[in-house]
């Protein structure tokens, strides 16, 4: 574990926070919950598909369609998401020290080509709450603006284990990956890179 954090538009960024058996642990975790609810390409309420594959964990999972952005009970296939795993809630506890759990945990996947624009984590009910973000597999060019759209950003390469903490004044602020370097980590057999978000939703 990494000893502290640093902070970056206040943003707190843990680099390495999990070590490679740590990291692996989350992996394993991530399985069964992939198995149960399959990653799926979303669509914006525009219609555009989007580059990154997504499911969530928890009692509520972040959604995009036709019918806009929003939190839903269960994938769209109908089952309902699979709990949060103890080795993720873990890493919650541990960067926010709340006992309030998070009830959504939303898993992006991003292969060779797929990025993710800047935007605002707004569709929760109460921004007092953080978001914490733990990135896992290939390193991702993360870039972060300010709480309202436009004007300068500044970006920072996610490694594997980084876990980056998203509140406070920085709550609203705007953030996106501009890119991945696909096949620089080893930790997943088929490449791309894995983040997770854990949100305290509804
Ligand atoms: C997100 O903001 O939903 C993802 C951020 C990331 O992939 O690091
Ligand atoms: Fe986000």
């Amino acid at each position: 574990m990494g000893a502290a954090a640093v902070e970056l538009r206040g943003f707190r960024i843990w680099k390495d926070y999990l070590d490679t058996s740590g990291q692996a642990a989350v992996v394993d975790a991530l399985r069964p919950v992939l198995k149960a609810a399959p990653l799926f390409r979303p669509v914006t309420p525009r219609g555009q598909a989007m580059s990154v594959r997504m499911t969530s964990a928890g009692d509520l999972g972040w959604v995009t369609d036709r019918k806009g952005y929003r939190y839903e009970p269960q994938h769209p296939s109908g089952v309902d998401w699979p709990g949060i795993p103890e080795a993720v809630l873990a890493i919650w506890h541990g960067v926010t020290g709340l006992d309030r759990q998070p009830d959504s945990c939303l898993i992006n996947y991003y292969g060779q080509d797929a990025r993710m624009s800047l935007h605002q984590d707004k569709d929760e009910e109460d921004y007092s709450w953080p978001v914490v973000s733990v990135s896992l597999g290939d390193d991702g060019l993360f870039r972060i603006g300010n709480t309202t759209r436009g004007g300068k950003t500044e970006s920072i390469w996610l490694n594997s284990g980084d876990v980056v903490v998203m509140g406070g004044e920085a709550r609203l602020t705007y953030h996106g990956i501009d890119r991945i370097r696909f096949g620089s980590s080893r930790l997943l057999p088929k490449g791309g890179r894995i983040n997770l978000t854990m949100r305290v939703a509804g």
